[in-house]
């Protein structure tokens, strides 16, 4: 059944694709990633995937939404009957609920913290723990995120959360609250970042994060860097043809993707800015931070080290929770949009059938990181395995189908017509992105992937 929900207004068009965009992956993922594969050579490798895959998927992504007028599976259903493209709709609605059972769950600690925060328990001294040492940080997050209860229940009340936005709807729902949160996020961002500058080592960070060393450039940072673009964009998973669909008309889409991609890689570049001069004025550089680690006890401690911990903390934890929830809520509607429109449900039907074994699912993801941790699937927690099968191998598995698709066997002048309204605006560069889709996506995507298997 075809979509009837559109944005109202341009802005809320951008707001709510921004939303889906910058999360978790841009404060949690980037700078984690960043540090792992060798600082701003990632930086570097990331940026240029942005350019040469992310804009070009999404435009893809957006296309097939807005000419489908449908959910992920139907979209390519509607535009190509009878043939099996709309496995790569599949692929992204398994994907985003894969994703959505670690999601929820990182979602909940950063409700936590930001209780924690302003309740100023987070700078409380730890029994027996040196007060403003490492551990004292490390060792409250182990306690909380190893926990049975209260990661749970904080979890529930995201799920909770993003439940009643999504029952509202498209334009009372999903477009409401980023229309208030995203300004508010770029605000904090802003403020945070000033405030990062006057750090005593700024300068160090910065290098760090901006002078490239290209030796370090490897396949395995090449596929990284791929898969967080993947990931930051939202790509492959069915969000943007979702979200596609609910385009109008008019919609310029060349003119909304680079809007979108131009502003998340600013907050990830942003976020950066803020974490590596920290890390250096206070000679955090030597701690290994993988993602959790880094938001949950590098960025306390660097909040600790400031004047009015309180004060950072509390306005960090509200940037995450606001990235984290609407990313949430874009990452929910797939399945929703979905289920309403194959099944022709009403939204609240449709947000309760995705989201009731949602709370199951995810309640086993937040347990893998305690009681259960013993429950491995390739060494991987089932936490840990929902995280690297999606960004690392079903995004960019589908997103290379998605291109193979548009470039070589969708409808003649799709892209063309949706890249050119019809023919009805002059578009310079939809040439460039057709060729992209057609030739440098699927082979790059191809080579990196089998340049990974080897190295
Ligand atoms: N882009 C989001 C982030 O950076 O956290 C994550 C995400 C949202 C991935 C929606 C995929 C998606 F469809």
């Amino acid at each position: 059944m075809a979509t009837t929900s559109e944005f109202s207004s341009k802005i809320g068009l951008i707001a709510a694709t921004v939303g889906s965009a910058v999360g978790l992956g841009n404060v949690w993922r980037f700078p984690a990633e960043t540090q792992a594969h060798g600082g701003a050579a990632f930086l570097l490798v990331y940026v240029i995937c942005v350019l040469l895959f992310g804009i070009p998927v999404m435009l893809g992504e957006f296309s097939i939404g807005r000419a489908g007028k449908s959910d992920a599976i139907d979209s390519y259903k509607k535009l190509s009957p009878g043939k099996p493209w709309w496995i790569s709709g599949f692929l992204g609605i398994v994907c985003s609920y894969l994703i959505l059972t670690f999601y929820m769950v990182v979602s909940g600690w950063t409700l936590e913290y930001l209780y924690q925060s302003l309740s100023g328990e987070l700078f409380a001294p730890i029994p027996g723990v040196e007060e403003g040492s490492n551990l004292q940080f490390a060792d409250r997050m182990q306690e909380y995120v190893g926990g049975v209860w209260p990661p749970m229940i904080w979890t529930w009340i995201t799920i909770a959360v993003c439940g009643g936005v999504l029952c509202m709807g498209v334009q009372k729902g999903i477009e409401r609250a980023s229309n208030i949160l995203m300004p508010l996020l770029f605000v904090i961002l802003i403020i945070l970042c000033i405030n990062a500058m006057s750090l005593p080592k700024a300068a160090e960070g910065l290098e760090y994060f901006f002078n490239p060393n290209f030796s370090k450039i490897t396949p395995k940072v090449c596929i990284s860097a791929l898969g967080q673009a993947f990931f930051s964009l939202s790509l492959g998973m069915g969000t943007l043809i979702t979200y596609g669909s609910y385009f109008r008309k008019d919609t310029n889409l060349t003119r909304t993707a680079f809007t979108v991609s131009l502003l998340d890689m600013a907050v990830a570049i942003l976020v950066g800015m803020i974490i590596f001069p920290g890390v250096m004025s206070f000679g955090l550089e030597g701690e290994s931070f993988d993602g959790s680690a880094l938001v949950f006890v590098t960025f306390p401690e660097i909040f600790n080290n400031m004047w009015c911990p309180q004060l950072w903390s509390s306005l960090f934890f509200i940037l995450l929770a606001v990235a984290a929830l609407t990313s949430s809520i874009s990452i929910a509607e797939v399945s929703i949009a979905y289920f309403s429109s194959h099944f022709n449900l009403k939204r609240v039907p449709a947000t309760c059938v995705v989201l009731v074994p949602l709370v199951l699912l995810s309640s086993l993801s937040s347990l893998s990181n305690g009681v259960l941790s013993d429950w491995t699937i390739f060494g991987y927690t089932i936490f840990g395995a929902c995280d690297a099968v999606t960004a690392n191998i079903i995004m960019p598995l589908g997103a290379l189908i998605m291109a193979i698709y548009l470039g070589w066997f969708a409808p003649k002048n799709l892209m063309k017509d949706q890249l050119t309204n019809g023919g009805t605006i002059r578009n310079p560069l939809a040439g460039t992105v057709m060729f992209l889709l057609k030739w440098v996506t699927p082979i790059l995507i191809l080579v990196i992937f089998i340049a990974s298997l080897f190295t």
